[in-house]
């Protein structure tokens, strides 16, 4: 049986004061039992600070982005090596808000993928699609687009080392919560497109459901077959309402 993640997608929040007391309520209330792991993911400055803060926790610390360069002249960016080299785990990578505000294409996101598991660091991919895309019938379509140019450069066997977080655009930062079906739906479709090149591969793959996901509904979503844990944005800023949501994993279990 796969074990959950719970993971906490900071974004452009925090600050030291905040960061600090955040990751001491987190580490302080982690719930009991196993079947379960704890994840967070602040801002590039705090990240040294808060894997420092976790250390000999059960809480883990990731990134929000990486380059798909290992170093060189490219100004802003940060390299998978320098996340490994502070003690990150976790990268998330294809965001959708990278995606549509930064312009990051499928391959990009394939590319940092490919960096960062050279690194040692489990890439965390991030698909979903747009009210619009929903609307007009491709939701399958435009996640098996995102999907697939991971697949063909990476391959199926990357996936061992490697999360999927579905994430429908239109759930993201809205209040608006995919359905417990909803989101087992696409779920069970990522996994048989993976389970199309490798069953044991797909059988295994954490795939996280995120958008608007809280304690109120964690629990609907978590015992769905095929969803494996959350990616959680605007839950993730409260000590309190991230572990709402890791008691729900832990409950699932
Ligand atoms: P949300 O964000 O929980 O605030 O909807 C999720 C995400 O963007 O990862």
């Amino acid at each position: 049986m796969r074990d959950f993640l719970v993971a906490g997608n900071w974004k452009m929040n925090g600050n030291s004061t905040a960061n600090a007391e955040l990751v001491a309520g987190i580490v302080a209330g982690v719930p009991e039992g196993s079947g379960f792991s704890l994840l967070v993911c602040p801002p590039f400055p705090y990240l040294a600070s808060v894997v420092a803060q976790a250390q000999g926790s059960a809480v883990k610390v990731g990134a929000q982005n990486v380059s798909e360069h290992e170093s060189g002249a490219f100004t802003g960016e940060v390299a998978p090596g320098m996340l490994g080299d502070i003690g990150c785990d976790y990268v998330i990578v294809g965001h959708s808000e990278r995606r549509a505000m930064y312009g990051e294409t499928s391959a990009q996101v394939a590319a940092k993928f490919q960096a960062a598991q050279a690194a040692g660091i489990t890439p965390i991919l991030c698909v979903g699609e747009t009210l619009a895309e929903r609307e007009a019938g491709t939701t399958e379509m435009v996640i098996d687009e995102q999907l697939d140019a991971v697949l063909g450069t990476a391959g199926v066997d990357a996936f061992a080392t490697a999360v999927i977080a579905y994430e429908p655009v239109w759930a993201i930062g809205t209040g608006m919560t995919a359905t417990p079906e909803q989101a087992q739906d696409v779920h069970a479709h990522i996994r048989g497109r993976l389970a199309e090149q490798s069953a044991g591969i797909a059988a295994g793959v954490q795939i996280l459901y995120g958008g608007s996901m809280k304690g109120e509904n964690a629990a609907g979503l978590l015992t769905q077959r095929d969803i494996d844990g959350g990616l959680i944005g605007g839950a993730s800023l409260k000590a309190e309402d991230f572990l709402a949501i890791a008691n729900a994993a832990a409950q699932a279990k």
